[in-house]
Formats: C-alpha cells, sequence, structure tokens
C-alpha cells in the first residue's frame, strides 16, 4: 500500500477499512490504494484533501460525499460500501461525470432479518425480559405475566417500500402467519403470488397495520415521511421498525407519540443524527428496542458488500470515462 499522502495516478483512496480480500483485489489489478483508518469519519474537505490524484473513491455511508469532492479534478468513479446512496449528490456526481455505485441485493436477507428480529424483540418484549432476569425480577412463571407480548400470527404488517429488502420482510411476514399491505411509489402487480401482500395508500397502510417496517430510501420525498400526523395515524397497539434510514422519521415526534401512548413501541436500527440518538427515545425501555445500525452487520454480508462495491469500482474504471452533464 502506498503512503498516505499524494497517491500516484491510478490511485485508489478507501475512506475507512474494508474486507482484507477485497481491498487485495484492488491491489492485484495494479491500483495503488490508500486507506485511511480515521476513528471518526472524515469531513468532505478531509475526504478532498487526501484524494490527490486518485481516481475513484471507495466511501461508506458516513462519509459526505459532496459537490467539493465529486468535482475533484482526475475522480472519475465513486464506489459506496452501502445500498444507500443518500450521503452522495448524486446530481453533482452526474454534473461531473462521475459514475456512483453501490452494493444492493447482498444485503438484502440480513436487513430483513434484522427487520424481523426489532419486530420480534418489541412484540415480545425479549429486550424487557432479558434485563427482567439478570436484574433478579423473574421469580417464576405467571400466568399473568407483567410482560405480556401480542402475537405476529394473525396480525398485520404495513411494509412501507416494497423493494428487495421490503419484499423478504414481507416474504418472512407471510410465513408467521401475518397479513401484508404495503406502500410504494407504484403497486407491483407484478411480484409472485407468494408475497400476498396488498398495496395501499399510506394513510391506509398506517391505520391498518398492527406493525409498520420501513424500507424507502432517504430522499427529499421521504424525509420525515413518519412525522406527528402520520403516528397520529397509527393504532395506540401499533409498533414502528425502521432499518432503513433515520431521518424517514421524525424521532422528536416520536418520541413524543411514544410517551403520549399514541402508539405502542418502536424497534429502530438508523436514527436522524447518528450516532445520536434522541434522548426521549433513550430513555424508553418499555417495548422499545435500539440498534446500531446493524441491518448489514453479519460477516458474509460486510465482505460481500466489501467485493461488491470493489467488483463495481473496477468495472466502472474499465469503462469509458462518464461524460458530465452540464458544468
Ligand atoms: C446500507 O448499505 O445502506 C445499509 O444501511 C448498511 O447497513
Amino acid at each position: 500500500m502506498s503512503p498516505a499522502t499524494s497517491p500516484a495516478p491510478g490511485s485508489v483512496l478507501v475512506t475507512q477499512p474494508i474486507h482484507r480480500s477485497a481491498l487485495t483485489k484492488l491491489i492485484d489489478a495494479g491500483y495503488a490504494v490508500t486507506e485511511l483508518a480515521s476513528p471518526v469519519p472524515l469531513s468532505a474537505e478531509k475526504i478532498t484533501e487526501r484524494l490527490g490524484s486518485a481516481q475513484a473513491l471507495v466511501c461508506h455511508l458516513t462519509d459526505r460525499v459532496d459537490e467539493h469532492v465529486l468535482s475533484h479534478p482526475g475522480l472519475r468513479v465513486v464506489a459506496t460500501v452501502s445500498a444507500g446512496m443518500d450521503h452522495i449528490d448524486l446530481d453533482a456526481a452526474a454534473r461531473h461525470g462521475v459514475r456512483v455505485v453501490n452494493t444492493p441485493d447482498v444485503l438484502t436477507e440480513a436487513t430483513a432479518d434484522l427487520a424481523f428480529a426489532l419486530l420480534l424483540a418489541v412484540a415480545r418484549r425479549i429486550t424487557e425480559s432479558d434485563a427482567l432476569v439478570r436484574g433478579g425480577g423473574f421469580h417464576g412463571w405467571r400466568l399473568m405475566d407483567e410482560l405480556m407480548g401480542v402475537d405476529l400470527h394473525g396480525s398485520t404488517l404495513g411494509v412501507v417500500g416494497f423493494g428487495r429488502i421490503g419484499q423478504a420482510v414481507a416474504h418472512r411476514a407471510r410465513r408467521f402467519g401475518m397479513s401484508v399491505l404495503y406502500h410504494a411509489r407504484r403497486p407491483r402487480p407484478e411480484l409472485p403470488e407468494h408475497l400476498g401482500a396488498r398495496h395501499v395508500p399510506l394513510p391506509e397502510l398506517l391505520a391498518s397495520s398492527d406493525f409498520v417496517s420501513l424500507h424507502a430510501p432517504l430522499t427529499e420525498a421521504t424525509h420525515h415521511l413518519i412525522d406527528a400526523e402520520a403516528l397520529a395515524l397509527m393504532r395506540p397497539n401499533a409498533y414502528l421498525i425502521n432499518t432503513s434510514r433515520g431521518a424517514l422519521v421524525d424521532e422528536a415526534a416520536l418520541a413524543q407519540a411514544l410517551t403520549a401512548g399514541t402508539i405502542a413501541g418502536a424497534g429502530l436500527d438508523v436514527f436522524e443524527n447518528e450516532p445520536r440518538v434522541h434522548p426521549g427515545l433513550l430513555a424508553r425501555t418499555e417495548r422499545v428496542v435500539l440498534t446500531a445500525h446493524a441491518g448489514s452487520a453479519t460477516a458474509r454480508t460486510r465482505e460481500r458488500m466489501s467485493h461488491l462495491a470493489v467488483d463495481g469500482l473496477l468495472r466502472a474504471l474499465d469503462e469509458p470515462s462518464a461524460q458530465p452533464t452540464q458544468l
């Protein structure tokens, strides 16, 4: 690997460590690789400073890849080791002729598993029960258990955003005997029968679901999609699950809704201002489970994400340069 400063032409900057075997693939392809190991995500300015003459950047969802980075002379490709691309200014990338590649598909099942794990955890109060046992509060089986949960079987799941992950969650829900509603920009009648999911407008989904699981990308249109008004439409016995992006939900409004009992609980893997979490959510342990943006965090999935990003980057570098759309 080259020293951290002034990479030579034919070089790639990697903002945070990726899987070793994927890094080796880059080096074997003849690129000089600079891998930064900053313990905290770097600002756009810092990334730009370190780009030097790199043609490609491997970044993560915690890096902000803005106009400043994308206008860097010689930069041709940005590969993000994530499915989500909301941290990248895609319009600026097109303007500057920078190709952007990401890592969809490989994290579908892992993320759907975590969404379902959160759903089960809040429904059956797993973390509260764990805390009770560890705290010495378990005094034996009682019919009138104080940590009574709710049944998944026979309940309704509302899936917001019906891409790969939303469908994978729907598939799991059907196996658990749940009915599935979904809301997406366009209905997907072509989807396999076994998903058995019915497309409904968002207000109907919110009002009719026992569990609402979010699987839409973060865009201007989905920012605070679940705000105070949307939360008010949900049932008082309903749970909100979010494994997509934190900013789909107005966290202050969610904390307020939980306090007011407008909804029953929440399972959240993503937060509006990561790594910070709204204090009103941190304070709630009853029927609220929080995880650390871990949807794709299995060893195999993260390895596959590293490889997919590098493969996409190598392919994009092999292609003729993209033309800037306008400058
Ligand atoms: C992604 O890839 O966008 C996920 O949020 C990572 O877990």
